[in-house]
């Protein structure tokens, strides 16, 4: 018997919680520690569709680290960026030998740099080159292709109907929605009753977004819209106890030093002794519900071996 929630072609998903695509933040190990606790889809960070193509190592070693995920993340999608179709498609089937379960097309990303050229959330001012980019990557790759959007790209401009139409019309799977416009940025209130409009103009699975901080707010985004997920960012950085449906003064101490522990050592793994420094912003945040003296949490963001780094976590943690 298929147990899915619902399922992106044929891909069956498990949970209605899904950790958002995060530049710096989404990478594998903070990502499958995020799975492992109930989010039911990994996004990796977004990648320049640019880099992909173009023939140079380094870069494409960068890329490959973005890319990079455990077995057990399945399913994984690959976030995409540019404003150009064909290069899109090109890094698309590049990407294909890294056997990712679903493709997905950011037409979010508000950061000048990308959006100032046309991709991202600057997509949302070219519907047509959406509609192109969906009907050539969804004749050509073997795999689902999704999208995340924004609600436009500011208030005068509010298009996410007609572009969540043109994204289901020429055949993309799921649509993931950040109910805020470009120019919102992240600050102001996410408006969610766009999101049950988008609901109910189409019939691919919508996830929300925007505005999850607590437990409570995943039910309240589902009761409030119809969405089949909801994907939670920020609030899951230090806290991947959400995907658990569990509220973050609930968890244990000796939990939250087993997470702390793993997510430190998938990074170094993955990163090298680079992983310790990566790991600083994610530490931050794990420990910023516990009073601590300030110099204490001064030295840990400088510490310079991991073992200092958790032993002395360990010694100070108090519940
Ligand atoms: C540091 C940071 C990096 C982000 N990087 C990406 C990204 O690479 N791709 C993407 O689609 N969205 C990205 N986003 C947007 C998030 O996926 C999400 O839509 C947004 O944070 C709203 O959800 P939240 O209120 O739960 O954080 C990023 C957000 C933050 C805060």
């Amino acid at each position: 018997m298929d147990e899915s929630l619902f399922s992106v072609f044929k891909i069956p998903l498990l949970g209605d919680t899904i950790l958002a695509p995060m530049d710096g933040f989404s990478d594998m190990p903070f990502r499958s520690v995020c799975r492992e606790l109930g989010s039911a889809v990994s996004y990796t960070e977004f990648v320049n569709a640019i880099d992909v193509v173009q023939r140079n190592r380094g870069v494409m070693q960068r890329v490959a680290k973005r890319v990079a995920f455990l077995p057990q993340e399945r399913p994984v999608g690959f976030q995409l960026f540019d404003n150009d179709p064909d290069r899109l498609l090109e890094a698309a089937l590049r990407l294909m030998e890294r056997q990712p379960d679903f493709i997905d097309i950011n037409l979010g990303c508000s950061d000048r740099s990308v959006s100032g050229r046309g991709a991202g959330a600057g997509l949302l001012r070219t519907p047509e080159r959406i509609a192109e980019i969906f009907r050539k990557l969804t004749a050509r790759l073997p795999v689902p292709v999704s999208a995340k959007m924004r609600l436009g790209w500011d208030e005068a401009s509010l298009n996410y109907l007609e572009v969540a139409k043109i994204v289901e019309d020429n055949g993309g799977a799921l649509l993931a929605v950040h109910a805020r416009t470009k120019k919102q940025g992240y600050g102001g209130v996410a408006d969610w009753q766009a999101i049950a409009e988008v609901c109910q103009a189409v019939s691919i699975p919508v996830v929300g977004n925007g505005d999850v901080r607590r437990v409570a707010d995943i039910d309240r985004l589902k009761a409030a819209t119809g969405c089949q997920a909801v994907m939670i960012g920020r609030a899951a950085v230090g806290n991947p106890w959400i995907f658990q449906r569990v509220e973050r003064a609930d968890v244990p101490r000796e939990e939250v030093l087993r997470v702390i522990r793993l997510h430190l050592s998938r990074s170094l793994d993955f990163f090298g002794e680079y992983g310790l420094v990566l790991f600083r912003k994610h530490a931050s945040r794990y420990l910023s519900s516990y009073l601590l003296e300030p110099e204490l949490r001064q030295r840990l963001m400088i510490i310079e071996r991991a073992d200092d780094f958790i032993g002395l976590v360990e010694e100070n943690l108090k519940e």
